[in-house]
């Protein structure tokens, strides 16, 4: 890993230690922080957001992504998740997913609040998601959304700019 990237991820684990310490988790008392590192070296956070209302919860992953793509950054080449023993949920993996491609990095960062220890597992978001319902192979999406997006909506069904916006550079 160059000097460089490493810094990034870094720097992409410290926002999510960060994020961490402002869950909002009074039901579960489990705090999770996240970030995202798009392909343009931005860094995006998230934590874990929950409610009286139970199902309500959203969780550090999703909120970080969320955030990400609000700021108009849907290609994501790294994620860390903090947490005890954290390990995305099934629907923060296909979330995930939907803006990855089979290089995005995948920092699971295992934090003890009390004692400060870490220990790091690198892997990526295409394997923890095997077989994974991907927008592209499904048909759901034309190969390349992004020039889509720059036609005019045709009138005639969905129009272009209804679509998601997956990225374009999955391989
Ligand atoms: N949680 C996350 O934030 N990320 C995950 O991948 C797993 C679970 C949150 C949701 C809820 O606020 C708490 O952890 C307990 O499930």
């Amino acid at each position: 890993m160059s000097a460089k990237k490493s810094r990034a991820v870094e720097r992409l684990i410290e926002t999510a230690v960060e994020a961490q310490k402002r869950a909002y988790c009074p039901y579960s008392r489990y705090p999770v922080g996240a970030a995202v590192l798009t392909e343009t070296g931005r860094v995006f956070a998230g934590c874990n957001v929950e409610n009286a209302s139970y199902g309500l919860a959203m969780c550090a992953e999703r909120a970080a992504i969320f955030h990400a793509v609000a700021g108009g950054h849907d290609a994501i080449a790294a994620v860390a998740v903090v947490g005890a023993a954290a390990k995305p949920c099934g629907a923060c993996r296909q979330v995930m997913f939907e803006f990855s491609d089979k290089e995005t990095e995948l920092y699971l960062v295992d934090l003890n609040p009390s004692t400060g220890r870490r220990s790091t597992i690198k892997t990526t978001v295409f394997k923890l998601l095997p077989m994974a319902f991907d927008p592209l192979a499904s048909g759901l999406l034309p190969q390349n959304p992004r020039n889509l997006l720059k036609r005019k909506p045709t009138g005639r069904g969905r129009s272009a700019r209804a679509r998601p916006r997956p990225r374009s550079r999955r391989k």
